[in-house]
């Protein structure tokens, strides 16, 4: 008896070995001194008189078993074009919802980078009713992510070409 639950267990992690590597959990990471509540529900936070290079931003929000997470919450901000943040309004602020596919696309603009910080994108992603996880988004081989001490290339979003990228989420959903 002893000998066979013994086996059990031994059965048993390899299975919830695999199942880790599907997907690992984002990074969280501080929410910075910037965030604001009540953004506008909107997937495109470019003005009409955006100055700065345009971006969009696509990807997928998972649960750590690799399944869609639908009508999951996230919540972008980001500096505008110099390096600024919008304390009293909402320029570069907004959340949207997934689709039934847990898909998200962005519509927006590459932030500037501001003293001590690489160029990033704040995020607060939340599966319906789950726990809210805050993090940062990264652009590859931007020369100063070496010289920001929160850079962590876990959260550098693939860019496609010029002005287009992807990122997924895996939260816990
Ligand atoms: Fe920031």
């Amino acid at each position: 008896m002893r000998r066979r639950q013994l086996l059990g267990v031994a059965l048993l992690i390899p299975l919830e070995g695999l199942a880790q590597t599907c997907g690992v959990i984002t990074p969280r990471q501080t929410e910075g001194p910037f965030f604001r509540t009540d953004t506008p529900k909107r997937v495109s936070l470019v003005e009409a008189n955006f100055r700065g290079t345009k971006l969009v931003l696509e990807g997928q929000v998972l649960s750590p078993q690799c399944k869609p997470v639908p009508n999951a919450l996230l919540d972008f901000w980001h500096a505008d074009d110099r390096g600024a943040y919008d304390n009293k309004g909402f320029r570069y602020r907004g959340h949207q919802y997934t689709d039934a596919q847990g898909r998200y696309r962005l519509e927006t603009i590459v932030p500037a980078e501001y003293p001590g910080r690489t160029r990033h994108i704040h995020v607060k992603a939340q599966a319906p009713g789950g726990r809210v996880l805050t993090t940062q988004l990264y652009f590859p081989d931007d020369p100063a992510n070496a010289r920001d001490f929160l850079y962590r290339p876990e959260l550098a979003m693939k860019l496609a070409t010029r002005g287009e990228a992807t990122f997924d989420f895996v939260i816990d959903a």
